[in-house]
């Protein structure tokens, strides 16, 4: 699954992770990359919207990653900011529960590696005026056959 899209505005970008909060399941990993302020943390909470899980999603600050456990009987969602981890090894450090979970992993690119063999990446950048282009890639044996958000 590849796919690119065009954002226009941030409604859309809550709009779009609603989509794909809907698809996900309990094992998946989704990789978010973009520049500071791209869109990350709102496709974010669109995602947590479509799962159903308990918010607020906020930019983890203090936090490298927190648990919004599903209000839906669903599974729950874990969102990482990676920005201040090292390597992969600190990732993993983190023991997330990912079979049981939809794991959700800002500035997680090259953070992943060997973690999973699936993988949701979602690239976000900045287009004219506050336009986001993104580009979604699911790779590896969970991803084949899935259909687009
Ligand atoms: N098309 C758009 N899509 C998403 N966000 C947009 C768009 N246009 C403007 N914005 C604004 O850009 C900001 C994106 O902030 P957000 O926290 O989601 O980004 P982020 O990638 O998580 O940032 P950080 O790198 O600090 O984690 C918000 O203020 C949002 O309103
Ligand atoms: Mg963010």
């Amino acid at each position: 699954m590849t796919r690119r899209l065009t954002v226009p505005d941030p409604e859309a970008m809550h709009d779009l992770g609603l989509r794909i909060g809907r698809m996900v399941r309990a094992g998946d990993l989704v990789v978010l990359t973009g520049p500071l302020g791209a869109g990350k943390t709102t496709l974010t909470r669109g995602i947590g919207e479509g799962l159903g899980v308990r918010g607020p999603i906020t930019s983890p600050t203090f936090v490298l990653a927190r648990t919004h456990p599903s209000l839906v009987g669903g599974a729950p969602l874990v969102h990482v900011d990676a920005y201040r981890l090292g390597s992969p090894a600190e990732l993993d450090d983190l023991d997330l529960d990912f079979e049981s979970s939809v794991v959700v992993v800002e500035w997680g690119a090259g953070m992943v590696d060997g973690i999973a063999d699936s993988v949701l990446e979602i690239r976000i950048d900045r287009g004219p005026d506050d336009t986001r282009s993104v580009e979604l890639a699911g790779s590896g044996p969970r991803w084949v056959g899935r259909t687009d958000p």
